[in-house]
C-alpha cells in the first residue's frame, strides 16, 4: 500500500468515526486532511448537517467544493473537533506542523477544538522530533535578524520559497524552516522560540493533540487516546 492510500485510510476512518451530525469542525490542511474533507462533503450529501472552520485557504477552496458550510472562527466559542495531518508526532503526542505553511491557523483552530485529532500515515510517527525542518512563521519586516536569532538555538536554517519566490503565508509572513538534527527538549524549545521578537508562532504542537490515527504496517488502522 502506498502513502497516498495510508492517508486516504486514516483520514477517512477520523471523519467516519468521529464526525457527527450538527458539529462544527477544524478542518486541516495537507494530502492527509484532504480525505477527511472529501469524506465529509459524501456524509452531507448522504444527509448530515456540519459545519467547518478552514486552516488556509487552500482547504477554504476544497471545502466550499465539497458542499461544507464554512464559518468564521470568530463565530463561534469552540469546536466540536478539528482534525488535521502533521509531519511527525512521537510517542507522548508531540507534533511538528507546517509543511503546508499553515502552521498559525492551524495552530489556532487546534486550540479552539474541544477534541484535537491527527492523521498521520505510516511515516509520520517518530521516536524524536526533528528530522523533519521545523517551520517557523515570522513577519517579514526584518526577516533576516529573526533568522539570526532563531539559529542560536542550534539549527540551520532557510526561508521557505516557492518557484524561486519567497513563499508568503495565507496570514502574509514568511516560513523559516530549521533543521534540527533532534529536538531534545520540545516543550522547551517552542516557549524560547516564541519568545524570539519576529517570530509569530511555531510549528510545535505540544500538550494540545487528543487523538492520533495512524497506520501500522501499511494495513492496521490504530486510534490512540
Ligand atoms: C500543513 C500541515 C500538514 O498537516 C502537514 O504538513 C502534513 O501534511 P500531509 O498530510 O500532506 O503529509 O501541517 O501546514
Amino acid at each position: 500500500m502506498d502513502r497516498q492510500n495510508e492517508k486516504a485510510l486514516v483520514g477517512e476512518a477520523a471523519a467516519t468515526q468521529f464526525v457527527k451530525d450538527g458539529m462544527t469542525i477544524g478542518l486541516g490542511t495537507g494530502s492527509t486532511a484532504y480525505y477527511v474533507i472529501k469524506k465529509m462533503g459524501e456524509m452531507i450529501k448522504a444527509g448530515m448537517t456540519l459545519k467547518g472552520v478552514a486552516t488556509s485557504k487552500a482547504t477554504e477552496k476544497l471545502a466550499i467544493e465539497c458542499g461544507i458550510q464554512l464559518i468564521d472562527i470568530n463565530e463561534v466559542e469552540e469546536l466540536d473537533l478539528a482534525i488535521d495531518g502533521a509531519d511527525e508526532i512521537d510517542a507522548n503526542f508531540y507534533a511538528t506542523k507546517g509543511g503546508g505553511g499553515a502552521l498559525l491557523r492551524e495552530k489556532i483552530i487546534a486550540n479552539a477544538a474541544k477534541t484535537f485529532i491527527v492523521v498521520a500515515d505510516g511515516s509520520k510517527k517518530v521516536q524524536s522530533l526533528g528530522k523533519f525542518p521545523l517551520p517557523i512563521e515570522v513577519v517579514p519586516f526584518g526577516y533576516k535578524q529573526t533568522e539570526r536569532a532563531i539559529r542560536k538555538f542550534g539549527c540551520k536554517t532557510e526561508i521557505r520559497e516557492k518557484d524561486g519566490e519567497i513563499f508568503v503565508t495565507d496570514n502574509g509572513n514568511y516560513i523559516v524552516d530549521c533543521s534540527f538534527s533532534s529536538i531534545q527538549n520540545p516543550t522547551q524549545l517552542q516557549q524560547d522560540l516564541n519568545n524570539i521578537v519576529g517570530v509569530v508562532e511555531n510549528g510545535l504542537f505540544i500538550d494540545m493533540v487528543d487523538v492520533l490515527i495512524s497506520i501500522k504496517e501499511h494495513k492496521e488502522i490504530s486510534v490512540e487516546y
